[in-house]
């Protein structure tokens, strides 16, 4: 069974990250990590209130023995070192503050340190930077981890699958990550198909 790390930062479209948990959980073992900044966003824009006792909802939400949950502060986690294999990291959504930490190795908190990790392990990372709109220092940070090989993808929807809901594009946006680790899913109608 593949293992991935996700990462939830406090950036707007906590949604997308909520979706690719759904997503991933359906084939693969999951290391959550939510930065403590998220946890107003993901209330205020999904209603899912996980703000306390966050382990414990978190697993009762989700039902899945293979979902492990890690707050930003506990440097001591599986994921903080290299020694702990695994499949690759999501950072979704990834804030600007948190692109700058992975981007200048600056592992503040558990989160940049297990992207710090993946990237010095050679391993696949995929960051969903959300700002609008970007300054020069926020294109720098991403260009400089693209030449790394770190899949920049951020959450810009497409049209060409004739989307009706907000759902259809959130489902557009993470089923074009799980592309980008060659993860299966029937999220969107693939052009040509
Ligand atoms: C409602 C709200 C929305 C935010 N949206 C964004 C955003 O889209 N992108 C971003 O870079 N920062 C955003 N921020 C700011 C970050 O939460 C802030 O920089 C925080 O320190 C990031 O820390 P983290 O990366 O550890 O989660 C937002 C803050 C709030 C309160």
């Amino acid at each position: 069974m593949k293992r991935y790390i996700l990462a939830i930062t406090g950036a707007s479209g906590s949604i997308f990250g909520v979706k690719l948990l759904e997503e991933l959980l359906k084939t693969a073992e999951v290391h959550l990590a939510i930065s403590s900044n998220t946890f107003p966003i993901i209330k205020d824009e999904t209603g899912i209130d996980w703000s306390e006792d966050t382990e414990n909802k978190i697993r009762k939400h989700f039902n899945m023995k293979r979902l492990f949950f890690y707050e930003d502060k506990h440097m001591e986690a599986p994921i903080a070192s290299g020694s702990f294999k695994t499949d690759g990291m999501f950072v979704v959504p990834c804030t600007m503050k948190t692109l700058a930490g992975i981007a200048n190795g600056y592992a503040n908190n558990l989160i940049e340190r297990a992207a710090d990790v993946t990237i010095k392990e050679g391993r696949p990372l995929l960051l969903c930077p959300r700002e609008m709109p970007f300054s020069a220092i926020h294109l720098e940070n991403m260009l400089k981890l693209a030449r790394l090989g770190v899949k920049i993808a951020p959450p810009v929807p497409a049209f060409y699958h004739k989307p009706k809901s907000l759902d259809d594009i959130v489902s557009f946006i993470v089923g074009k990550m799980l592309d980008a680790f060659d993860i299966e899913h029937t999220l969107f109608k693939r052009w040509g198909s």
